[in-house]
């Protein structure tokens, strides 16, 4: 018995134990459950990008078979609307839709088709007349709206020491700017919703990472109470951020089975993905830093300028990463936006610091070349245990151990300093490092434990709103159950993703996975406990559940527990770390190049699955790798569309792109983080690869590449950085 625990317990690489439901097509996804009497719903979209509508007929949709409503603002349900504009929005926001007949940006849900089926719907639509009044010079292009820069409500400027003082004093500046363009998320499954109105309420099967947060958006928006709103997110088909908030298809249907008194299912489509479910916004990042000939920093300023839309203000904070991870004196972090009539930029994996680590890794490797230090020695140099900007420690650091053993690993001393030095062919090849760190919040969550004794077999299911948005929270959370319970997982269920559970904070911000299984700890723990103190059993003696059951003559039992951040935690920053080592290859004569291999070194608390762990960075090293190769979406100049729609154009890299790629978790024990000891990975993969392969292509060629991504085009125009010999 104890055999069969050990193999499946917390630490052990199983299989996903919701596998064989994805494999089978048994797990169900939003738009799949069989909910009777359903219609479809298929969202209009604005062609213009600023104005009015002066009018819509929808009378010639009206009349085609199947078709049952079509909404507009002319007929929409009165919703909660902005107090105020721009409207800062976080993941509970509300979401009006079809409340006047403004015009923000091009794609904007200006109207909705009710029909028997998803063809009759998707016909009608595009037999909806919309005649509009545009207003002229809409804010299109970024570079030509940077006048309009202000600071956002919700400010998150930082400083201190004296910025310009420590600048004076250094023997070395880098003064430089990086761009990164907007990004779409596209997670495999597309937005998708049944939603069913009922007694004044309703239950909704909607793709979404936050389950809690969902309700709360539907409920104010349509200002019913909140217990009057069911979300089921049983299966989420990835998310990397764009499922976080209720997006408008959540309330477009919603209100359609108002309307209309039946069930109506939505689903966006990939096309509408662009313009619909948020993206990452453009940014430009002005980096100074200043340091000693002997590599200590001096001062690090961290200015970046982003977007919003006209209505709603969301920013990416790209400066956090210069706050925290050297060993800095004095520092300066900005944010400005600008309002653009392009729909609101959202969270997208790691937001702030995959394009900040872009901006503050290539700058630090800059600086490592001017002083002519090795960038490893530069960093481990600047290194800091104390969290500068909170002034507190951090809970355990290793990113020292991250960038020595991942040297170690990918044979970083064959590097050469020089670029254009190490060649194969038509081959300039080039070795790259970064250092990433990303935040590793904990939040309170609640869970259920249900125990049941069939003859010799004992069972439990643990329920809670968490959501698996692909990361493996079904599989850690039941080996979670197994660990505390010590029973085989195999006697483990897990209920997730539905408003009826116990409340956990969702799957966002790499969260997740502490949240969830220190909540199902607890429950487990607390079930133990309730039925020790039965039986006078004192709490640190050890009796198998079975025979805890047994003993109190119970067949069944329940108990409810809760873990929460502690009062050690709020002193500490708790932070996830690693190291990134690229090599590339990159043709001289034609500016194409390939990654060759990457190798990753996390330092990320106690890994629970060292296979879903390494889905996580994989999946992390991949979207960082788009960033660098081929991702960005383009906006038409006049019109202020997005002319990348598809995966035709929208470049995401596939597995030829990816080489080898090694992963390594370094064992870290933190009990500050939280009581298992577990921090978070879903975004510490992404952060700072694109640096990583920037840094590797200077080495290459000797060229820096500061605008993402890195064309074949754009490098084999770029010049040499000075000092470079051809
Ligand atoms: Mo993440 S961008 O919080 O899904």
């Amino acid at each position: 018995m104890s055999s069969i625990v050990e193999k499946t317990a917390v630490g052990q690489a199983i299989d996903r134990v919701e596998g064989h439901l994805k494999v089978t097509g048994k797990a169900k996804y939003a738009s799949e459950f069989p909910v009777p009497n359903k219609v479809y719903a298929q969202g209009i979209n604005s062609t213009i990008s600023k104005g009015e509508i002066v009018s819509i007929d929808t009378s010639e949709a009206e009349k085609q078979e199947g078709v049952l409503k079509v909404i507009t603002h002319q007929n929409a349900e009165k919703l909660k609307t902005f107090e105020e504009e721009p409207a800062a929005i976080s993941t509970d926001s509300i979401a009006p839709v079809l409340q006047d007949h403004k015009v923000h940006y091009y794609g904007q849900y200006i109207g909705v088709v009710i029909a028997e089926t998803f063809e009759q719907a998707q016909y009608a639509a595009r037999l909806v007349k919309v005649e509009y009044r545009k207003e002229a010079s809409p804010a299109i292009i970024f570079e030509k709206n940077k006048d309009k820069a202000y600071r956002p409500k919700e400010s998150s400027d930082y400083s201190r020491g004296d910025l310009e003082k420590g600048l004076s004093e250094a023997d070395e500046i880098i003064d430089a700017v990086y761009n990164t363009p907007i990004e779409h998320h596209h997670p495999m499954e597309l937005h998708a919703l049944i939603a069913s109105w009922e007694n004044g309420g309703v239950t909704a099967y909607a793709s979404q990472q936050m389950v809690e947060d969902a309700t709360i958006a539907i409920s104010e928006t349509f200002q019913i109470p909140q217990e009057k709103v069911r979300v089921i997110a049983a299966f989420v088909g990835g998310g990397f951020g764009s499922k976080l908030k209720v997006e408008r298809q959540v309330i477009l249907a919603t209100m359609a089975s108002k309307m209309i008194g039946r069930p109506v299912q939505m689903t966006v489509t990939r096309h509408q993905m662009f313009t619909n479910t948020g993206m990452r916004q453009r940014n430009e990042q002005h980096m100074r830093i200043g340091a000693k000939k002997d590599g200590t920093l001096t001062s690090l300023a961290h200015e970046t300028l982003s977007h919003t839309s006209i209505n709603e203000e969301f920013q990416e904070s790209c400066g956090m990463v210069s706050k925290m991870l050297y060993k800095v004196p004095n520092n300066l972090v900005t944010h400005r936006l600008m309002p653009m009539n392009l729909q609101t930029p959202f969270a997208m994996r790691a937001p702030g610091e995959a394009t900040g680590s872009f901006a503050l890794e290539c700058a630090m490797d800059e600086m490592a070349w001017k002083l002519k230090m090795d960038p490893i020695d530069f960093r481990i140099k600047n290194d800091t245990q104390t969290d500068l900007s909170e002034d507190q420690p951090f809970s355990s650091r290793l990113l020292v151990e991250c960038l020595r053993i991942g040297a170690e690993k990918f044979g970083w001393e064959k590097r050469n300093m020089k670029p254009r030095t190490n060649k194969e062919g038509n081959w300039l090849k080039g070795y790259g490092v970064s250092a990433a760190s990303r935040n590793s919040p904990y939040k309170e969550t609640h869970s259920k434990v249900i125990l049941k004794q069939h003859k010799d077999l004992m069972e439990a299911t643990i329920r809670m709103d968490a959501t698996d948005i692909g990361t493996g929270s079904y599989t850690i959370i039941a080996q979670t159950a197994a660990e505390y319970l010590k029973i085989p997982v195999e006697q483990v269920s897990v209920e997730l993703g539905d408003s009826d559970f116990p409340v956990t904070p969702g799957s966002g911000g790499s969260w997740g996975a502490a949240s969830y299984c220190n909540g199902a700890r607890a429950a487990c723990e607390k079930a133990l406990q309730e039925l020790k103190k039965k039986l006078n059993i004192p709490d640190a003696e050890e009796v198998p559940v079975a025979e805890l059951l047994q003993k109190n003559n119970l067949m069944e039992y329940e108990a409810e527990g809760s873990a929460k951040p502690s009062e050690e935690f709020e002193k500490h920053s708790v932070y996830s770390f690693g190291a990134n080592f690229c090599e590339v290859w990159v043709d001289k004569d034609t500016g194409m190049w390939r990654i060759n291999r990457m190798v990753n070194v996390g330092s990320a608390g106690r890994i629970l699955n060292p296979k879903t762990a390494y889905g996580q960075i994989i999946g992390g090293l991949t979207m960082g790798a788009g960033m660098a190769l081929a991702e960005q979406t383009r906006v038409e100049p006049n019109f202020g569309n997005f002319i990348t729609r598809s995966f035709a154009d929208y470049h995401v890299p596939v597995n030829l792109d990816l080489a080898q790629i090694d992963v390594i978790f370094l064992p870290e024990e933190d009990k500050i983080a939280n009581k298992m000891g577990i921090k978070g990975i879903g975004e510490l993969g992404i952060t700072s690869v694109a640096a990583s392969i920037g840094n590797a292509i200077f080495n290459a060629t000797g060229k820096r590449m500061r605008d993402l991504p890195i064309t074949p085009e754009k490098l084999i125009t770029a010049p040499l950085e000075p000092g470079v010999q051809a």
